[in-house]
């Protein structure tokens, strides 16, 4: 990784509040998330039993991992979901990025698309890379809902790679430029020097 995010920084976009996600969030809540079906309908973790510690180890190895970063989503100071950036290919200056809303009640007011407004803002300002990439299952309409709305274009797709819930699903690549991001969202692409960079 490039540089290192601490936990006292912070990402905004809109009403969501990224931060490092550390061991205190794993709670039974969180636990809940994994746990639910709606949730977990697309997430690979649906393959594996989650448990507490299952989560702690995970969130404990994000914060030691060195090439990807784990996020608490942020609402109003409440934890909602999560957002990973990473890994991070440092020779390409690239990273893939995933990210749920656990909280149901929270789904449908934009917060995934502003999660991922934000993890732009990590990947081309405080991380300098030069493209950022998602891949998901073609049932979940939603997720690439949000990824074009905050800018990233449909690049391809594997035909029926996926084991989906309902069968063979195909698995949907997106991916966002940093020349694009930089005019989709000048807001927060605006007076960052970072941008001027090579992405190394
Ligand atoms: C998919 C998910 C991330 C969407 O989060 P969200 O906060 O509700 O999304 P947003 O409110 O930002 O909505 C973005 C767009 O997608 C649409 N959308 C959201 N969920 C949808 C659904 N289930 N079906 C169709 N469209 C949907 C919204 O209407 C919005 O489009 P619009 O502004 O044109 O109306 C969330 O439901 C989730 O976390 N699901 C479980 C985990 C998951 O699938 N994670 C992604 C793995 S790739």
């Amino acid at each position: 990784m490039p540089a290192t995010i601490t936990i006292d920084e912070r990402f905004i976009s809109g009403r969501v509040v990224l931060r490092r996600c550390v061991p205190a969030d794993a709670t039974a809540e969180y636990l809940g998330w994994l746990q639910d079906p709606a949730v977990n309908r697309y997430l690979e973790t649906r393959w594996q039993e989650q448990t507490l510690d299952g989560i702690c180890a995970f969130v404990a190895a994000m914060l030691a991992s060195s090439d990807s970063v784990l996020f608490a989503i942020t609402c109003d100071g409440r934890h909602v979901g999560n957002a990973k950036l990473g890994p991070v290919q440092g020779r390409h200056a690239c990273a893939d990025l995933s990210y749920f809303i656990g909280a149901r009640d929270c789904w449908g007011q934009g917060l995934a698309t502003e999660a991922i407004r934000a993890l732009c803002q990590v990947g081309f300002v405080r991380l300098g890379l030069h493209r950022l990439q998602a891949g998901l299952y073609a049932g979940n309409v939603g997720s690439g809902r949000a990824l074009e709305k905050a800018g990233f274009t449909r690049e391809g797709v594997w035909r029926r790679q996926l084991a989906g819930p309902d069968g063979w699903e195909d698995h949907v690549f997106y991916g966002l430029l940093r020349e694009e991001w930089v005019a989709v969202d000048p807001p927060r692409s605006a007076g960052n020097a970072a941008l001027s960079g090579g992405g190394r």
